[in-house]
């Protein structure tokens, strides 16, 4: 019998396309739909939210045919959540989905054999400082029918935080699906800046998808049917907030912009098509310093960034948002007289550098990629070590340590610490074949300092081509195993993740 030859569906044009039909939909805010009392000692009444991931079909632009997606709500992103540093929330994260994936799962990746259903779902609140048990640890998940309650203490700087799948082994697939949404925290130091609020301050929650001629989503696979995985996923499609192109209608005053680079492995260089300029007030961990006055931003997956934008020069203009060549979105600045409410004040919120002195630990962590016979990457590791071997990255809790992270190979890696914040201490060129043949880090260059708008509190961090970059990390919260990884997803899913356990004070 002939083997069936499998026709790949035919991607989208994306030029075909009109640009700028559709207005940019914001994802609603999610009420809680009661209280209950806490996992906490004592116990207090806080909001209690339900949320389903389940199966939805939404449009992505005017023209094409809705699309199939997963998500934490009815249309992608899932809903928003708000709320205050201190005050706890519950979530029951409840599984809906069907019982088949419609994205192809690699039987061959670690955590995904066939021994494992197909559909499995855990979620991690990226960012948020939360004890171990509700921190989506990715062997926690659960099937259809099932839910998880998880507590977010929310002890923490007011932030954009974001919630997603982590689902070992699928989690790039279940991501690209669109199971994340946004995760709001205020604090007083926030709101006594008079930042643009309300309907001045949006979420854009970036993030690229391949679509198929009738605007379906389309995972690409390797030539291999047996081990689907490639390493890195570009759609041709970039959306924000779920659309394709959208348009928003602004007055000629500031609007504060919390931007998310939700892509499964795109790193975005942000710029307005007339060169205006932009002030980045904020990055992961909230605000910076003082803001940052930019023209263009880079931001890699995982990564937020907090912005403030004054469209006041603009009157009348219809400002191209795009990452290098291509369109994501336009603002069209009404012409009429605005009243301008907010204020950007010279400094936001002090930052403190961690002295160097005060780490009692320094590990040197490789970032590996390896080939395989064809030259294509096979699998890529955190200091060579798959995950199931035993953890090896065991701070004491209240400590602080420098993570020197290595990376030899020719990417740009983000790499995220779950639970932490940290500090950027700076990146410098090195020599990789040295390293990799006697272990020495030899240095070709001077250490480059984290740029301004690096230079607040990070749980993501570009980790460079050919650079160490070193973090000081204080690992406050809780004791207990967590992760750590790259944020690209197809490298995480492929065991560019390992654990790391807080341990107590011996
Ligand atoms: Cu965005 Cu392990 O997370
Ligand atoms: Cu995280
Ligand atoms: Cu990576």
């Amino acid at each position: 019998m002939a083997h069936a030859v499998p026709t790949m569906p035919v991607a989208l044009d994306v030029n075909t396309l009109a640009q700028f039909v559709d207005p940019l939909p914001v994802p609603e805010i999610v009420p809680p739909q009661g209280h209950r009392s806490s996992p906490t000692d004592p116990p207090k009444s806080v909001p209690f939210y339900r949320i389903k991931a389940q199966a939805i079909a939404s449009k992505v632009h005017r023209d094409l045919p809705p699309t199939k997606f997963w998500s934490f709500g009815p249309s992608t992103p899932g809903p928003t959540f708000e709320t205050r540093a201190g005050e706890g929330l519950l979530v029951e994260w409840v599984n809906a989905l069907p019982n088949e994936h419609f994205l192809p799962i690699d039987r061959t990746i670690h955590g995904a054999e066939n021994d494992k259903p197909a559909v499995r779902t855990v979620v991690h609140l990226h960012g948020a400082k939360t004890r171990p048990e509700s921190d989506g640890y990715p062997e926690d998940w659960i099937v259809p029918g099932k839910s998880s309650l998880y507590y977010y203490p929310n002890q923490q700087d007011a932030a954009m935080l974001w919630y997603h799948d982590h689902a070992i082994g699928i989690n790039r697939l279940n991501i690209y699906a669109g199971l994340f949404g946004a995760f709001f925290i205020r604090d007083g130091v926030e709101e006594a800046l008079n930042l643009p609020k309300g309907k001045y301050e949006l979420p854009l929650l970036l993030y690229d998808r391949l679509l198929t001629r009738d605007g379906q989503l389309l995972y690409p696979v390797s030539p291999d049917p047996e081990s689907p995985w490639v390493s890195e996923v570009s759609g041709n499609a970039i959306l924000v907030n779920g659309k394709l192109f959208p348009y928003l209608d602004v007055e000629p005053r500031s609007y504060r912009f919390r931007l998310l680079n939700a892509s499964n492995a795109r790193i975005y260089h942000l710029s307005f098509a007339n060169d205006a300029p932009f002030h980045q007030i904020g990055t992961d961990q909230g605000l910076l310093p003082a803001p940052v006055l930019l023209r263009e931003l880079e931001i890699a997956p995982g990564e937020r960034a907090d912005l403030v934008v004054d469209f006041s020069e603009h009157r009348g203009a219809q400002l191209v948002l795009k990452s290098d060549a291509l369109v994501i979105m336009q603002f069209r600045v009404s012409a009429g007289k605005a009243i301008e409410t907010s204020s950007l004040p010279s400094a936001l919120r002090p930052i403190a550098k961690i002295p160097e002195s005060q780490a009692v630990e320094t590990r040197l962590l490789t970032l590996d990629e390896f080939v395989n016979k064809a030259g294509k990457p096979a699998m890529l590791l955190l200091n060579a070590s798959h995950w199931k071997l035993p953890v090896t990255e065991k701070p004491v809790l209240g400590s602080t340590e420098i993570w020197t992270l290595i990376n030899p190979t020719n990417d740009t890696h983000p790499i995220h610490l779950h639970l932490v914040r940290f500090q950027i201490l700076d990146r410098q060129p090195y020599e990789p074949w040295l390293f990799q043949t006697k272990r020495q880090l030899h240095f070709i260059g001077p250490p480059e300092p984290p740029a301004p708008n690096e230079a607040g509190w990070k749980d993501t961090v570009q980790a460079y081509s050919r650079m160490v970059t070193r973090i000081i990390v204080p690992f406050e919260g809780f004791l207990g195993r967590y992760v750590w990884h790259c944020h690209i997803l197809e490298h995480e899913d492929n065991e560019m993740m390992r654990p790391f356990e807080v341990i107590p004070r011996a």
